[in-house]
């Protein structure tokens, strides 16, 4: 059997002032008519999967309940931590829960948050990765990188295996800019797309050899849960003991048991508002303009009003997004910049 198991607990903070605390970018319908988790959710159905099992903060579990029932999906279980502790043990998680019914069963861990455009070929490579994962493999999905980013993880291409997977030779997550830009320049490197498939007994078994901590924290907190309707409790205490850690971080980096899927379906993790400029339809000018908008003399901005009528004058390349209560005015190549004005807003609260 195969279990999607949807990681929704980021914030999405280079996204503000859309995307916010109590309500981050999975749940927000940025790139169409669905949000994200939805498109999500509705694309990692395959003939013989079971229903979705998504992880969130506590804080979120409504608005992803009454998501699903908009989209008419029942999840299996809607998994809430108490606290943030990244993907590792949100990982773990999931492969403790699956493998209570279901040692061998197979865990496509999907972040909430990403775009895919060729929605047939994602499931193909899907089936792919399925079947690599039977084998005992952790598998990830390549995507071809484009620039020198240094907010991915990057894959060294090995040995051709069987079913069109490689092995993966090296797993190195988020390097720096010159490391990034060797990398790219070789040919020999993948972007890791954050997706992952492997047997729930497969990676209780590399968290236990690579980041052993996590793992008695998980399985206490699992053991001690709660359940009310579909909605599964983690106790805190014995979750937020785990260390916190993303899954490439803590596994990927270390495991030698991981294969790679080469893909290309149209990917974009909509990371930054000029991400997000990247996969929207835009008018002839490159302009994509959402709300009350005017524009005279104006070329490849994005322009969002949530409030009232914005207008634009003789300028380009930029983002604004007005909502409610607060206005972003960004150059579009700092976009990944927004960041630091959300840490500043931390600070000063
Ligand atoms: N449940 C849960 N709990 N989900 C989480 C948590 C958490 O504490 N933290 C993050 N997530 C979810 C996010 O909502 C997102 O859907 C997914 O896990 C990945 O987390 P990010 O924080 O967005 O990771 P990243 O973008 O920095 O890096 C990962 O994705 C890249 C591709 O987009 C890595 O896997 C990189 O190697 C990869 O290139
Ligand atoms: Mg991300």
């Amino acid at each position: 059997q195969v279990y999607p198991v949807i990681l929704s607990g980021g914030s999405g903070t280079r996204l503000w002032p859309r995307s916010r605390a109590s309500l981050p970018k999975q749940l927000l319908p940025l790139c169409g008519e669905r949000t994200m988790i939805q498109e999500t959710v509705l694309r990692a159905a395959l003939p013989d999967t079971a229903g979705p099992i998504i992880i969130c903060n506590e804080a979120h579990r409504f608005l992803v309940a009454e998501q699903m029932e908009e989209i008419g999906v029942k999840p299996d279980a809607i998994v809430l931590e108490p606290v943030a502790r990244n993907t590792a043990p949100a990982a773990a998680v999931a492969a403790a829960i699956v493998a209570e019914d279901d040692p061998e069963g197979i865990v496509v861990l999907l972040p909430s948050d990403h775009v895919v455009t060729d929605v047939a070929g994602f499931k193909l490579a899907l089936q792919a990765a399925v079947d690599a994962a039977r084998a005992g493999n952790i598998v990830t999905f390549g995507m071809t990188p484009t620039h020198a980013e240094t907010g991915y993880g990057y894959i060294q291409k090995g040995a051709p295996l069987s079913g069109g997977a490689y092995a993966v030779e090296r797993f190195v997550e988020k390097p720096d800019a010159p490391t990034a830009e060797r990398y790219l320049e070789s040919g020999d490197y993948y972007w890791n797309s954050g997706m992952f498939v492997f047997r729930a007994d497969v990676l209780l078994e590399e968290i236990a050899t690579h980041a052993p901590a996590i793992l008695p924290a998980i399985k206490e907190s699992v053991a001690l849960s709660t359940r009310d309707l579909n909605f599964y409790r983690l106790e805190v205490e014995s979750f937020a003991r785990a260390p916190n850690i993303s899954f490439d971080y803590a596994v990927m980096e270390h495991t030698a048991r991981a294969v790679m899927v080469p893909c290309d379906f149209g990917w974009n993790d909509v990371g930054s508002w000029s991400a997000l400029l990247e996969v929207l339809d835009r008018d002839d000018d490159g302009n994509v303009l959402q709300g009350d908008v005017l524009v005279e003399d104006v070329e490849n901005s994005l322009v969002s009003s949530g409030r009232g009528v914005t207008a634009l004058v003789g300028v380009k390349d930029l983002v604004v997004i007005v909502t409610k209560d607060a206005t972003l005015i960004a150059d579009k190549n700092r976009a990944q910049d927004v960041k630091k004005i959300v840490d500043k807003l931390q600070k000063d609260k």
